[in-house]
């Protein structure tokens, strides 16, 4: 197993690798059909195996304060993808491809990398286990069908939602029952 930079002709192996690691997660249906740039600079790495890409990170930092990451002082990167291939996962592939990231990061001058993740346990305690601490969290929420129609109705003349995805930050998430709700909790590590 190699770990190196990513380059444009692993856009397939990025895509698939993701697709099929996040299948397994609260994220199943967030599905890319292309790689994601970044305004900033970025860390962008792929564990490869016999020319197969079986892992990926993708760190997009700051040049200036505040510009990518939500808190915290000085330089950060956040962590936008990184999955392992499910056929190759817990071989240490993750744990490599973010120890590659952080000596990048580290020799950028970067001082944490903060990451979200939603409520799958295992994933939160990988980052556990990576010593990330958990800084903060909110709700992402699913209504289906025509039920918000009425929340935008008299803003917008005709125009009908169907399916819904919102972000929910207060604290009365019990009055969303029976919905698709996701935690979406922050990580952050310092280095
Ligand atoms: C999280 C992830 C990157 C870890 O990569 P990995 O190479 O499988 O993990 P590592 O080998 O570095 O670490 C292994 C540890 O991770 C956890 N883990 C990984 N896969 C697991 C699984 N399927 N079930 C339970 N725990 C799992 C365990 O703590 C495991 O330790 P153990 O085997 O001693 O119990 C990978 O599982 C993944 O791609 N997850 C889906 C995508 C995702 O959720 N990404 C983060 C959100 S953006």
């Amino acid at each position: 197993m190699i770990i190196r930079d990513y380059e444009l002709k692993d856009e397939i192996g990025w895509v698939r690798c993701r697709t099929l690691a996040f299948l397994e997660t609260a994220y199943f249906d967030n599905v890319l059909k292309q790689k994601e740039f970044y305004e900033n600079p970025a860390i962008e790495l792929v564990a490869e195996i016999d020319g197969q890409i079986v892992g990926l990170i993708d760190v997009e930092y700051e040049k200036e304060e505040r510009t990518v990451c939500s808190r915290g002082e000085g330089l950060g990167g956040m962590i936008w993808h990184i999955a392992v291939h499910p056929d190759f996962s817990r071989l240490g592939i993750g744990k490599q491809l973010l120890d590659t990231a952080v000596n990048k990061a580290n020799a950028m001058g970067l001082n944490r990398l903060e990451a979200w993740t939603r409520d799958d346990l295992w994933v939160r305690n990988w980052y556990e286990k990576m010593q990330f601490n958990e800084v903060d969290s909110y709700y992402h929420i699913y209504f289906e069908g025509d039920e918000m129609n009425h929340q935008i109705q008299n803003k917008i003349p005709k125009l009908y939602l169907v399916n819904t995805f919102a972000h929910y930050v207060g604290d009365n998430i019990d009055q969303f029952n029976n919905k698709r709700i996701h935690q979406c909790v922050c990580f952050e590590k310092n280095l």
